[in-house]
């Protein structure tokens, strides 16, 4: 492992200043901010690659930019992305290169890892992919039994399915809405069995997707589904109709019995949580065609060059990770919300939670010490307007400051009267509405009785920022995911973690495999865990062996 030589954070000149300043800034009310200077919503607010970004609404003063600017540079932000685009091997504990960016790479530019240019083989594959894809939408690939395929279950997980259901559900309005999709993840049977339920496995295909092609889950749920399809087309060879695989792994893909002309390949320097745009993407080339995949890639690549060439003062992802560094390590914020106005970013939030808390939830820096200070925060959120009417009281009312990521698009994707309107008004409304409060003067102006004033006077100084896009379009998500990706990659950089591995998954899974064992022994064997893990094997072994209390599961027979 290579260990990397770096000034603590906390020894950063900035990063002292930083300290002074916050006592200067953490008072202010952005009321104050807003009346002082007229113009700070045009002033504190940029726009790259289509994204207009909106950051007035932040407790930031003009010194405040200044000082977390004067930090990213002094944490060597501009060379680890540089390194990061030199396909250096930045992931240090896993000695791997972190190449996300070479897979929206367009044809004929390059990146070395270890001598060799991965662009063209990352070309080889889309092309695999579009060749193969066109061939599910046309109907041209067929069945084992001469069925067209009209079902597609991508089964994988963590980075191999969140990536490819997000994309499907914000890209569903380019779908082909002739197939279906679903996505199986979990090792609790009733994913699988809900998502098959209705479905004839003449029809089906599966894409097992794996960077590793052992984890637990999707091994378990591939054998299940290939059980699943066997039961009904019997014949063995319909495997190579109704199975495709996404790995690195040709080994054990192999084993599995897929033929590998029929596996789409990755490499192990596209970490699980940045692989959406690689061939785990199939299932979403599948929904959209490939044309419309690669609008995708372009919208990748652009935030991908804005960050790698803007300066940092014009630079979006920049900018929104400092923001993120100044709440989550000055004003001690633990969360952030992601609000999309845009139902078919429903699963953009449960996406960001792999790629930012897999990313940044570490406690040792990049030269192996203990952090001293918060690093990464914990990433949540709803489509709004459901979440108005759900958890936004804490954030307007509560004890808890946290900032707001609001996400909104300026064309409607399906126009219905005034929806869009309304949509709009209240993410606008949202953001004032935190920023401004409401003050128990204007609470009393209005006649509201005296013992009722503080619970309906709102304090604000609520922080939000706002990504204003003109329309969801394939081009407009590559650009988001992106913005996120770079955002993380700024944060981890300046708290001197390695946002590219994810070792904090182990010790569970290591546990899992030795109780699996043990629950499969029976109630004979000797457990030496703790004295709760014990009694709670021991009470779900006794149940198992009393057959779960001889009760039958309720059958629906509707
Ligand atoms: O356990 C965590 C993890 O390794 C994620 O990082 C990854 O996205 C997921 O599991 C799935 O891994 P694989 O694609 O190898 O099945």
């Amino acid at each position: 492992m290579t260990t990397t030589k770096f000034t603590p954070l906390t020894q950063l000149a900035a990063w002292k200043s930083l300290e002074a300043h916050y006592p200067k800034v953490c008072e202010l009310h952005l009321r104050k901010l807003f009346a002082d200077d007229p113009k700070r919503g045009e002033r504190m607010a940029m726009e790259a690659v289509g994204i207009y970004f909106d950051y007035s609404k932040h407790r930031i003063t003009d010194e405040t930019l200044k000082l977390l600017l004067q930090l990213a540079e002094e944490s060597g932000l501009k060379s680890r992305i540089d390194a990061m685009f030199r396909g250096e091997k930045i992931n240090v504990t896993e000695n791997r290169a972190v190449l996300h960016v070479a897979l929206r790479m367009p044809k004929g530019k390059s990146i070395f890892v270890d001598g060799e240019d991965v662009v063209p083989e990352v070309h080889t594959v889309l092309d695999k992919m579009a060749h193969f894809s066109d061939r599910i939408r046309s109907g041209e690939w067929k069945g084992h039994t001469g069925k067209p395929i009209r079902n597609i279950i991508n089964i994988g997980i963590g980075g191999s399915d969140l990536g490819p259901v997000m994309a499907y559900e914000a890209l569903r309005h380019y779908s082909k809405h002739e197939l279906t999709f679903r996505f199986v993840s979990n090792i609790d049977g009733t994913d699988f069995a809900e998502a098959t339920r209705d479905l004839d496995p003449e029809e089906t295909l599966f894409i097992i997707s794996s960077k590793t092609f052992t984890t637990l889950e999707t091994m378990t749920n591939a054998h299940t589904a290939r059980d699943w399809a066997l039961k009904n087309l019997k014949d063995p060879a319909a495997v190579a109709r109704h199975f495709v695989a996404v790995s690195t792994n040709a080994g054990e893909v192999a084993k599995f019995g897929i033929d590998t002309a029929n596996m789409f390949e990755f490499w192990d320097w596209v970490g699980g949580r940045y692989s959406m745009d690689s061939a785990i993407g199939l299932s979403t080339m599948i929904a959209i065609g490939s044309d419309a995949f690669h609008e995708m890639l372009d919208g990748f690549h652009q935030m991908d060059e804005h960050f790698r060439t803007a300066p940092f003062e014009n630079n979006l992802p920049v900018l929104m990770g400092l923001l993120a560094i100044w709440y989550n390590n000055f004003f001690g914020t633990e969360t952030v919300a992601v609000l999309p106005y845009e139902q078919y970013l429903k699963r953009f939030p449960a996406y960001l939670q792999q790629l930012t808390m897999e990313s940044n939830g570490k406690h040792v820096t990049l030269d192996g010490k203990e952090v001293s200070y918060q690093t990464g925060p914990i990433y949540w959120g709803e489509p709004g307007t459901n979440g108005q009417h759900s958890f936004y009281q804490l954030i307007h009312q509560g004890t808890k400051l946290m900032a707001c990521d609001f996400i909104a698009f300026a064309q409607p994707l399906n126009p219905l009267g005034r929806h869009h309107d309304l949509l709009l008004a209240n993410v606008f409304a949202q953001a004032e509405a935190l920023a401004f409060g409401k003050t128990a003067e204007e609470v009393r102006a209005e006649g509201t009785p005296e013992r009722l004033v503080p619970a309906r006077t709102f304090e604000g100084n609520r922080p939000s920022s706002l990504f204003f896009l003109e329309r969801l379009t394939p081009m407009a998500l590559g650009k988001l995911v992106a913005l996120y990706e770079h955002s993380v990659f700024t944060q981890g950089t300046i708290w001197g973690i390695d946002s590219f591995d994810q070792w904090g998954v182990e010790l569970g899974k290591a546990l899992a495999v030795r109780i699996i064992s043990e629950i499969e022994k029976g109630s004979e064997v000797d457990l030496k865990h703790d004295s709760s893990t014990n009694t709670l094997i021991q009470r779900y072994q006794r149940s198992k062996e009393q057959g779960h209390g001889n009760k039958k599961p309720s059958v629906n027979s509707g």
